[in-house]
């Protein structure tokens, strides 16, 4: 049977194996997918062990996006753009190709939702590794305008320069946002140490869209703190995750799973519903 799994440190929570699993389910393919959390000096060594073993394909989570990026054979254009690979398919001819499916992953899920990206101004909070990876596919939305803040200003700079070539993106201090926004996409991780980001309450108004990248069982504290402030429309990450396993399934079966009832059992599972 081919062999699937996601590398991670640690990834012993990861959903990836319930979803992969249920979209196999869902398009009638054999497949099976796995767990691995090597130690993290020994990724490339057992990412080319999973491959010489017959391995099909992987995704890669934190802490090795940037690793598989340089150990990869060819790299997809939007995994040079990410400088970063979530998703790895061996092709016919034994090439290792890189792929990055979390950008159009997050672009899928605000469209499931409804959210019109064409000619709107986006607010971008952070500059790390998740802000990198939806730059391009957010931009390839025509967005009027994209607005990066990060708490140290520089890497938000260097992130609009290296992006300017796609649209309209600039930099801002989370002092100088001022303005309407129609959505605010928080890629920071500061919900992970149940932070906010500096984010002055008046940019919040009632037609504004929230998105956070972090989820979990009950809202995020930025989700919270938006709703506190009149935002109405609110989203979390669940369903960027599914939207880019179904994106890096398709990459590996060419055939695209539904996602709509893959998160709804999956918010079951998390005791969201
Ligand atoms: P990831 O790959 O998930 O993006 P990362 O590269 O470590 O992770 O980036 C984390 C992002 O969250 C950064 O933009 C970080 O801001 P700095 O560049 O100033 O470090 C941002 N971040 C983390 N904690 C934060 C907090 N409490 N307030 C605001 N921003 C925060």
């Amino acid at each position: 049977m081919d062999r699937y799994l996601v590398f991670g440190h640690p990834v012993r929570h990861s959903k990836s194996p319930f979803i992969h699993t249920l979209f196999a389910r869902q398009t009638q393919q054999e497949l099976e997918y796995g767990l691995a959390e090597p130690a993290v000096d020994v990724f490339a060594q057992a990412l080319r062990t999973f491959f010489d073993q017959g391995g099909k394909g992987c995704n890669v989570t934190v802490p090795f996006k940037e690793q598989a990026f340089t150990l990869v054979d060819r790299l997809s254009p939007r995994a040079k753009r990410a400088g970063a690979v979530n998703t790895i398919k061996l092709t016919d001819d034994g090439v290792l190709l890189g792929d990055n499916t979390d950008g159009a992953g997050l672009v899928a899920d605000l469209k499931s939702h409804g959210v019109t990206l064409a000619d709107s101004r986006i607010l971008l909070l952070g500059a790390g590794g998740a802000a990198r990876g939806a730059l391009a596919p957010l931009l390839a939305e025509l967005p009027s305008e994209l607005v990066i803040a990060n708490r140290t200003h520089a890497k938000a700079q260097q992130l609009a320069a290296e992006f300017c070539d796609l649209g309209h993106v600039t930099a801002q201090t989370y002092e100088q946002l001022a303005g309407s926004f129609d959505l605010v996409i928080n890629s920071t991780s500061a919900s992970l140490q149940g932070e906010l980001p500096p984010l002055a309450p008046a940019l919040i108004h009632t037609d504004i869209a929230i998105y956070d990248m972090m989820y979990g069982a009950s809202d995020t504290a930025f989700i919270s703190w938006a709703k506190q402030h009149g935002a109405r429309q609110t989203m979390d990450g669940l369903g960027m995750l599914v939207e880019q396993a179904a994106e890096a399934f398709t990459v590996w079966r060419g055939i695209r799973p539904g996602t709509k009832q893959v998160l709804r059992e999956l918010k079951r599972n998390l005791g969201v519903i």
